[in-house]
């Protein structure tokens, strides 16, 4: 029997519990052997959860229980998630989690921590929500040569941005409403401001091309500077206004990285996809163009991608996933502003 731990017990970390308990059968039919959740590791209590009796506030309990062997993190941001990760890949524990910040700010040592240990860290659900879209570009895509990659990666702004285009709503409404239903960051400055798709390009990019980019060498604007006028112009040219991350080699061989509102064509796929849906389009120079499409944001599709990995790790405990990466240098980035900008919202 497998054992595991979730820390932070939020939107992710509740969604990650009823998963493991809704599709126990389907789970443990999966890894070949029953998958069974142990602790919820949060600061609060839950006396009105049904998971209550898992509820612990010490983490030395996990780190030094040697019966869990896989560790989902749902805390967020990089402060103690990042030191309960560090202890637990050094207690020889798998680590899952959907925490992008942590993922595109530490990923360099936290996966050469992993391979020191010998466990996986995965992070299916760190990029594109519930969208299988990690594992296909390393795996199943590894023949190719990347040539693009260009998504809708931020649920919150992507739903902002269709209520306000579909139904002439104001951009502070539709925030209120995002957070409500539980798709915005705690701090929604991370949504908006596009620094959350920020982070999920950079684990694209690190993931295509083998470079983990700093996020201060990425262009980044978000949605709050569009304006009445921008939404107007976009209906009467017949386009839609989307938050793209994007990132190509240039013939330079620099890397093009960035994130920017852009005025799309209504023919293009990208323009379709609507409300809190992503859309990753990945070009490889074999395969031509795939679009991976489905739920970005919320509690139950995040879990899904997270369980993914779950049963990943408890299926390949002997057998690690590597991942090879290295840092990229300022020198290796493109400098935006000689990007030809004609679709972007400036
Ligand atoms: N706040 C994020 C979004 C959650 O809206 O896409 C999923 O990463």
């Amino acid at each position: 029997m497998a054992k595991v731990a979730v820390l932070g017990f939020g939107t992710v970390g509740t969604g990650v519990a009823d998963v493991l308990s809704m599709n126990k059968k389907q789970i443990s039919g999966k890894a070949n052997q029953e998958v069974e959740l142990k602790y919820i590791l949060d600061t609060r209590e839950f006396p009105e959860s049904c998971y209550n009796h898992l509820v612990i506030h010490d983490f030395a309990l996990i780190e030094n229980d040697a019966q869990v062997s896989v560790v989902v993190e749902c805390i967020g941001g990089c402060g103690v998630a990042l030191e309960f990760v560090r202890r637990c890949l050094k207690a020889g524990k798998h680590v899952v989690t959907s925490n992008k910040a942590l993922v595109a700010t530490h990923g360099l040592e936290l996966m050469d921590l992993a391979k020191t240990h010998n466990v996986n860290f995965l992070f299916e659900a760190s990029v594109g929500g519930g969208i299988p879209v990690l594992r296909p570009l390393m795996f199943c895509l590894a023949g190719n040569e990347i040539e693009e990659i260009c998504g809708i990666l931020n649920g919150t702004t992507n739903y902002i941005l269709t209520k306000m285009s579909q139904e002439n709503l104001a951009f502070a409404d539709v925030l209120k409403d995002a957070q409500d239903k539980g798709y915005a960051e705690a701090d929604p400055t991370a949504d908006v401001e596009g620094i959350d798709a920020c982070r999920k390009i950079i684990i694209l990019a690190a993931l295509a091309f083998g470079k983990l980019v700093s996020a201060d060498l990425v262009y980044t604007c978000g949605i709050t500077g569009i304006t009445d006028g921008d939404m107007a112009f976009a209906k009467k040219s017949n386009m839609e206004i989307k938050l793209f991350g994007r990132c190509y080699v240039c013939e330079d061989g620099k890397l093009a990285i960035f994130v920017s509102p852009h005025f799309v064509a209504k023919s293009m796929q990208l323009a379709g996809v609507n409300d809190v849906f992503n859309a990753i389009t990945i070009r490889g120079n074999a395969v031509g163009e795939c679009m991976f499409y489905g739920p970005g944001a919320g509690k139950l599709p995040t879990a899904s991608a997270v369980v993914g990995d779950v049963v990943d790790c408890v299926l390949h405990s002997d057998n690690r996933r590597d991942i090879v990466w290295t840092a990229c240098g300022e020198n290796a980035v493109a400098d935006f502003q000689s990007i030809p900008q004609v679709w972007f919202v400036r």
